[in-house]
């Protein structure tokens, strides 16, 4: 007997993964050397890996074996505590009822799109905007509204425009305000206040992503948009440590309405019944003894740094080929070329050349900014930064036959 087609569901369609991650992927396979500019991740000197250890000896030591088991499902006590005291003063200040422990910010986002979305809702997203949120939208069968973008965040006349034209308001209204991935950008106050106003005129819930928000080594702080809400319904925040401890944890959270948190309790049963219990413990050990605010500091003058080398690097290398963005913190810079050069072509030639980016058309669904690239310039020093740079600039007169 032969089996026929495995009976996938219809949904299964819609599952379209991470270019990101597929481009990781790709590089764990090449031997030479490369400089990686792809990934959004923290360069591995900046995971505090000894005080990790440190605190680790009693928090998941022989002294806690219960660290091992199963944990509540909207997070481990310890971890509650410590971050509710961690986040006092602060612009992401919350309370108990507000807060549920998430398996990374990916989870607060999966489980926003399946709490609130119906297949062939409209979700309004930002373009250029973070892939793998897109993916998961898609995994819900949302239809996918870009909005453009510019120095000051999501255009918000452009999404009053675009909404227009849809002729249905959006059920989600998607942001990254602060320190956009991938553009680096952050939306300013006003537009901040303008799009609460619209989310409430259309009765949208806005999901406040902001992984980044506590990595500003330039300008001044910015209220949330979960501050600016003060308590609206609406408003559904996604936090992670992923960007300012270590990503491998996989410990996040969702600051979101009261009333919901039965519901995200019942779909996180559903779904993975607990976050990671030991890396709650060790986040929670972490942040009891006070480290986090030493550990920001140096990662935003290491960042500080690093973009400054970058832009120094591109100043060098492509004065009048391409203009980039200036982020004011953050791991990400966006770089748009003057001429049409086919970054997504470009991209092997780069490898091969032993510097990796993102394609621009990776961060838009219709597949917009051809000519434009994403670098993260936190996860390599300045002098990796200003040799990736240059040969960068090799493998664009390799593609243009100079
Ligand atoms: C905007 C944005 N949201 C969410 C995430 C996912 O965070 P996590 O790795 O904690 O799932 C990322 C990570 O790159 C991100 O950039």
């Amino acid at each position: 007997m032969t089996a026929g087609p495995l009976p996938l569901a219809r949904r299964a369609d819609s599952l379209v993964g991470s270019v990101i991650d597929s481009s990781t992927a790709l590089l764990a396979s090449k031997t030479h050397d490369i400089v990686r500019f792809a990934m959004g991740s923290p360069a591995p000197e900046a995971i505090p890996t000894k005080i990790l250890a440190h605190v680790g000896v009693e928090a998941i030591g022989e002294a806690a074996p219960d660290a091992f088991d199963y944990a509540a499902t909207e997070g481990d006590p310890a971890m509650r505590q410590a971050l509710l005291h961690a986040l006092e003063g602060t612009s992401d200040a919350t309370t108990p009822e507000r807060l549920t422990i998430t398996s990374g910010g990916m989870q607060g986002l999966d489980l926003a799109y399946k709490i609130f979305l119906d297949p062939g809702d409209l979700v309004a997203v930002e373009s250029p905007t973070y892939t793998n949120g897109t993916a998961t939208a898609l995994s819900y069968q949302a239809e996918l509204l870009e909005v453009p973008v510019d120095d000051d965040g999501m255009d918000i006349d452009a999404l009053r425009e675009a909404v227009q034209r849809a002729g249905r308001a959006p059920k989600i209204i998607y942001t990254i305000p602060t320190f956009q991935n991938p553009s680096g950008v952050t939306m300013s106050l006003p537009r901040r206040r303008d799009l609460l106003g619209l989310a409430r005129e259309w009765g949208s819930v806005l999901i406040d992503d902001d992984p980044y928000g506590m990595l500003r080594f330039a300008g001044d702080d910015i209220p949330t948009l979960h501050e600016l809400a003060d308590g609206d319904p609406l408003v559904y925040s996604v936090r992670t440590f992923s960007k300012i401890v270590a990503p491998g944890l996989r410990v996040g959270w969702v600051d979101a309405d009261p009333s919901l948190q039965r519901l995200l309790i019942a779909a996180k049963q559903a779904m993975d019944t607990c976050t990671n219990l030991p890396a709650q413990r060790l986040l929670a050990a972490f942040l009891r003894e006070g480290y986090l605010d030493d550990h920001l500091l140096t990662q935003r003058e290491q960042y500080r740094l690093r973009k400054e080398a970058m832009q120094a690097a591109l100043t060098e290398h492509f004065d009048g080929l391409a203009h980039w963005t200036d982020p004011q913190g953050g791991f990400f810079l966006w770089v748009t070329f003057e001429r049409a050069v086919d970054t997504q072509a470009l991209f092997e030639i780069a490898l091969d050349e032993g510097v990796a980016y993102i394609p621009g058309n990776a961060f838009s669904p219709e597949g917009r900014f051809p000519n434009a690239l994403r670098l993260c310039f936190a996860s390599s020093t300045p002098e990796r930064i200003r040799e990736g740079v240059a040969r960068l600039r090799r493998a664009v007169d390799v593609l243009e036959g100079a």
